[in-house]
Formats: structure tokens, C-alpha cells, sequence
């Protein structure tokens, strides 16, 4: 038997046992005639002591992560750890074996490691024996069981799908796979399986859950990975409200049991239309103010040329920050005109301690109007108003990201409070300048909006582009969690979509056409929602980043540095599928 305890199980009640403890080295310490071991497993640390000289040298021996088993006596410690569990308990060592040694490692497994990230993505299996990833792989853990319990107590049936599938590439590009059985044809790795749970309504599952792997070939950032896990869920005969309830519920279920936060009330439910206005955002942060503040009617029309050819004027009212100074403010100024924020410039308006108003643009305005300004922002003494001005939506996007900046500087996004809300009424569509076609906004089978039929079938771009869509997001601390919509089922309406996409009938038969062939055959009313499960739990662990709560993930450039993937494949493998590359360096 290699263990008859874990190395976070013994206790002073054990005092007097024998035991065997099997785990790696985690430090050796001498002192005067004794040696310490401390062994680690994944459930803890417990110290090992020995005065014996001969038992001296044979730790002298061992070096960090080797794989040792300590026979010995528990007993009670002269001087306890309070911070250990196991801090009132040592192991007096009666016998040592090396199960394995263990090269020294490239960086010191300590909860704060003395290695670099590249390093630490290198040696990941390292990396994962420090306790604060391996506690975020625990906590992904009870959380994909309690949304296990959760769904299949209520009914949801947990079904696979598969990972080779026609490529249908929705917003991302595809991952794609040749296939040796059929030359020059490929699979591709699924981005959702958005069709494939629609099929299952059609075949009448009618609650479908499955917490799945899916890929997208796009750019990377802290919240994205190429491959990612969503708990993705489909229901039949239900409307938006059905959905947003039995989701509401499992959120408020994963909040309870894993973070013991009771949400009482109903989560918010914002229009897209009004988180763009007061927040710049499809995915507003609702932990702190500063909302956005339209001052056109104001401001347009005064003689300030800027403003006067600006389709909008607004901005936020930072609290407190009216001692800003020109130096502070230019570089705030040099910020918004980085490519990432967009915007042309950055006006200010100080509500100074003595009431004073002091601002960039006190040459073009009344210090009444001014004044009237800051009242539009309930700015108090001491308050510091910025704003932009320019093309409506540009101009809303860019005063949100501010908003968010200025979030960070003041400490406004306390990573441990937790504001969830439902942004609700997204549009249909979105316009591509570029290809001058509308693209779906969420994806192609997003039904519109019941209000806004009228607008769909008018075949007008203008009305068309006013229609939302029965789509939902489920938004917390300013990041998108999950989204979903209710589909369509309507084949008349499905045709219309694919019109107003641009697509030809044989194009969306070429692309859909099992879908729209499935759905001539009685398809339910149904609809859907998938969570980003990997940010869900980095937002539980109270961090921006998914990587450290997914066990090997890839580097912002997509390579698994650990075993240097993706690769070249051997001529043999690419004469097999039939491939040639035509890369040169
Ligand atoms: P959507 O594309 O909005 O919807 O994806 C759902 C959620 O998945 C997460 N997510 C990601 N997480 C990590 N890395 C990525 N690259 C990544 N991309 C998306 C986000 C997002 O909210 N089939 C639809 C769902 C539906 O309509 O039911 C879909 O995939 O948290």
C-alpha cells in the first residue's frame, strides 16, 4: 500500500498512529541533530522529523519533487504551524523510500513562483502542482457538477455531439481537419454546436445540455482561447422569458453554492439600445457609476466647430478627480487616441473644490452653460467631467472604454463583487461597411424580434437595420458570459433571413441545407444559450484571465508550448491527406 493517509488529512487526534504518507518534497530543512521534510500532495502538507543520524543522511539525500513515502509515527509538534491544517502534527520517521526522483525544477513550486509565464506554460504539469492553479481547477470542477445537477434537475438530457461537422463558419474562422478517407474534403471542428442542438429540438429532446469543447480560429486575448468550453443548452416550446428564467436560475444556483452569494431579487434586464447609451457597452460593468451622459442639445450648434459637426456630445463625470493635473489630463488625452479607445480628443469640465468651473472649452462657452453641463452629469465639487464628441455609436464605444480605464484607476472593479445583468433586444443585424451587406448579429438562425416583423419583410436596408432580434446576453462584471436567442422555427421567416443576409437560395442550401431540410419536418419552437464556462470560472475565482483555470492552454500566439503544437506533419501524413503546403518562409 503506497499511502494510508493524504498528506491534508492527519490531525492531533492521530497522535500515536503509524502511518504511510506517499507525496513529493516540498522543502528540507535542518536544524542542529534533525532534519524536516515537509511532503505535499494535492491535499496538503504535512511534516515529517527525524534526529536519527543515520535517517539524517538519507534526507540529506533527497532533493525538491522527489517522489518519497514516509512510514512514521504521528505525534503532536512542540511548536505548531496555526497556518497548516496539519500544523498541530508531525510524522516521526520510521522508515524513507524514494519512490522517484525528481530533477530540479525550473522554477520553485511556491504558491508565488520565481518563474517567468513562458516558462511556466513550458513546464505546465509544474506549474499545476502550485496551489493556486490547482485551486482553480478544483473550483471548475464543482462547477461544472453543480451545473450537472442543476440542468438534469430539470430535465435537461446531457448529450454529445460530434467534432467533425460541415464547416459553416459562423463569425470566426473555422478550424479545419482533411480527411484521408475522402480526398480534398474536410471537416471542421465545431465554433458551437449551434445546429447540431437545433436538430435535437427537432428530434425532440426538448431540454439538451452538454458542456463542450469549441474552436474558433481568431485572434487571442485574456478572455479568449482557440479552444474554449461552453455549457451549452437548448430548449424547446419556450419563449425569451422561458429561457432567461431557467437561466437565471442556474446562475443564481452557481452564485449560492459555490460563492454564498444570494441574489433575491431578479437580475437586471437592460436594453442593448440603453447599455449603449448610459454604458458605451454591449456588456456594461454595473459595479460602479459614471454612467454616459448625452449633452448634444447642450453643447451643438454653440459655435464650437467640434462640436458643431458632431453627431454627438457626451461623456462621464469622474468623481473626485477635478485636481487632475495638465499634465494628467494630456496624458488621459494621449490614451483615448490610442487605435484601441478611438476617439479624436478629450474635453474636460472641472468642477473645482471651490465651486469654480474650470474646462478646456471655457473659450467657446458660458460659464451658465457650462454650469448646466455639469448639472447634466450631477457632477459635485471636486468632480471632473470628460467628453468626446463625434459619430454617435463610435463616440459611445469610446467613452465606454474610458469609463472602464477610469473604473481601473479609481479601484471601481472590486474582483470579489459580482453584478450580473441580462442585456436583452440586441439588433438583428449589423452592417459591414466593408462588404456592404448586413452580417447577423448573433447568427443566422436568430429569430427578429415579434414588434419588428413589419421592419423585417419591408425589404428596406433602413428598416431593416432597426429591427432587434430575440437575443439575449448574460453579462457580469463587464464581460459577456453567455449569450443565446430564441430561433427560428418558421421557414417562411428563416427564407427572409437568408435574403436579407444576401445569401442565394442555393448559397444557404449549400451552407444550412440539413438544417432547412430538418426543419420541414415539424421543428418545435425553440431556443437556446451557451455560457463562455472557462470565463465563467476565472469571474468566480475573481480573475480577468481564462488561462489559469484551463489545465493546458495555448499561448496568445495559439502554440501549446508545452508540446509545441501546431507542427509540421511528416511527408508520409500529407501525401496520405492528399496535401501540399505552399508556405515559404
Ligand atoms: P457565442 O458565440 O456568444 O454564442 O458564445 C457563447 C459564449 O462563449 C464564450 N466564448 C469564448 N470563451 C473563450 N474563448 C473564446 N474564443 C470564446 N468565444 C466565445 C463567451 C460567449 O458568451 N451558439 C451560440 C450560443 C447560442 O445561441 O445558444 C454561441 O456560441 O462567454
Amino acid at each position: 500500500m503506497y499511502r494510508t493517509h493524504t498528506c491534508g488529512e492527519l490531525r492531533l487526534a492521530d497522535a500515536g498512529r503509524t502511518v504511510t504518507l506517499a507525496g513529493w518534497v516540498q522543502r528540507i530543512r535542518k536544524m542542529g541533530g534533525m532534519s524536516f521534510i515537509d511532503v505535499r500532495d494535492r491535499y496538503g502538507i504535512t511534516q515529517a522529523v527525524t534526529d536519527d543520524p543515520e535517517m539524517n543522511a538519507e534526507v540529506a539525500k533527497l532533493g525538491r519533487e522527489f517522489v518519497i513515502q514516509v512510514i512514521g509515527t504521528v505525534r503532536e509538534r512542540e511548536s505548531k504551524n496555526p497556518k497548516m491544517d496539519t500544523g498541530d502534527i508531525e510524522i516521526r520517521i520510521e522508515k524513507l523510500n524514494v519512490i522517484n526522483p525528481s530533477v530540479t525544477p525550473p522554477f520553485t513550486i511556491e504558491d508565488v513562483s520565481d518563474g517567468g509565464d513562458d516558462l511556466r506554460m513550458k513546464y505546465r504539469y509544474l506549474d499545476l502542482r502550485r496551489n493556486p492553479l490547482k485551486n482553480n481547477l478544483i473550483l471548475r470542477h464543482r462547477m461544472a457538477q453543480e451545473v450537472r445537477r442543476y440542468l438534469d434537475a430539470h430535465d435537461f438530457l446531457e448529450i454529445e455531439t460530434p467534432f467533425l461537422i460541415r464547416s459553416t463558419p459562423e463569425g470566426a474562422r473555422d478550424f479545419v481537419v482533411p480527411s484521408r478517407m475522402n480526398p480534398g474534403e474536410f471537416y471542421a471542428l465545431p465554433q458551437s454546436p449551434q445546429q447540431q442542438k437545433q436538430l435535437l429540438m427537432v428530434a425532440g429532446f426538448d431540454r439538451y445540455f452538454q458542456i463542450v469543447k469549441c474552436f474558433r480560429d481568431e485572434d487571442l486575448r485574456a478572455d479568449r482561447q482557440p479552444e474554449f468550453t461552453q455549457i451549452d443548452c437548448e430548449m424547446s416550446f419556450v419563449e425569451r422569458d422561458d429561457v432567461l428564467d431557467m437561466f437565471e436560475g442556474l446562475m443564481k444556483h452557481m452564485f449560492e453554492v459555490i460563492l454564498n452569494e444570494k441574489f433575491e431579487e431578479p437580475f437586471l434586464r437592460m436594453s442593448w439600445n440603453d447599455a449603449m447609451k448610459f454604458y458605451g457597452s454591449d456588456k456594461p460593468d454595473m459595479r460602479f457609476g459614471m454612467l454616459l451622459r448625452d449633452v448634444t442639445d447642450l453643447l451643438k450648434g454653440k459655435g464650437f466647430g467640434v462640436f458643431d459637426s458632431s453627431e454627438y456630445v457626451g461623456g462621464i463625470c469622474v468623481p473626485g478627480c477635478a485636481g487632475y493635473s495638465r499634465k494628467q489630463l494630456d496624458e488621459l488625452t494621449d490614451w483615448v487616441k490610442r487605435p484601441q479607445v478611438g476617439a479624436k480628443g478629450l474635453i474636460y469640465i472641472k468642477v473645482e473644490e471651490d465651486g469654480n468651473i474650470k474646462s478646456s472649452i471655457d473659450k467657446y462657452f458660458s460659464p451658465e452653460i457650462l454650469r448646466e453641463v455639469a448639472g447634466r452629469f450631477e457632477a459635485d465639487k471636486g468632480d471632473l467631467i470628460l467628453m468626446m464628441s463625434g459619430i454617435r455609436a463610435k463616440t459611445l464605444v469610446s467613452l465606454g472604454t474610458l469609463r472602464i480605464e477610469m473604473g481601473n484607476r479609481l479601484n471601481l472593479r472590486d474582483p470579489h463583487k459580482y453584478c450580473p445583468l441580462w442585456v436583452v433586444d440586441f439588433p438583428l443585424l449589423e452592417w459591414d461597411d466593408e462588404t456592404q451587406r448586413f452580417y447577423a448579429t448573433h447568427h443566422p438562425f436568430t429569430a427578429p424580434s415579434q414588434k419588428d416583423m413589419e421592419k423585417f419583410f419591408s425589404n428596406d436596408k433602413e428598416q431593416e437595420a432597426e429591427v432587434s432580434s430575440d437575443s439575449y446576453d448574460f453579462v457580469l462584471n463587464g464581460t459577456e458570459v453567455g449569450g443565446g436567442s430564441i430561433r427560428i422555427h418558421d421557414a417562411r421567416i428563416q427564407e427572409q433571413m437568408f435574403k436579407v443576409l444576401g445569401f442565394s437560395r442555393e448559397d444557404a442550401d449549400y451552407r444550412f441545407g440539413f438544417l432547412i431540410n430538418a426543419f420541414k419536418y415539424g421543428a418545435p419552437p425553440h431556443g437556446g444559450i451557451a455560457f463562455g464556462f472557462d470565463r465563467f470560472c476565472a469571474l468566480f475565482g475573481g480573475q480577468d484571465t481564462i488561462r489559469d483555470f484551463i489545465a493546458f492552454p495555448k499561448n496568445n500566439m495559439g502554440r501549446d508550448t508545452m508540446d509545441d503544437a501546431p507542427a509540421k506533419i511528416d511527408d508520409v501524413q500529407m501525401k496520405e491527406l492528399y496535401l501540399k503546403s505552399t508556405y515559404e518562409k
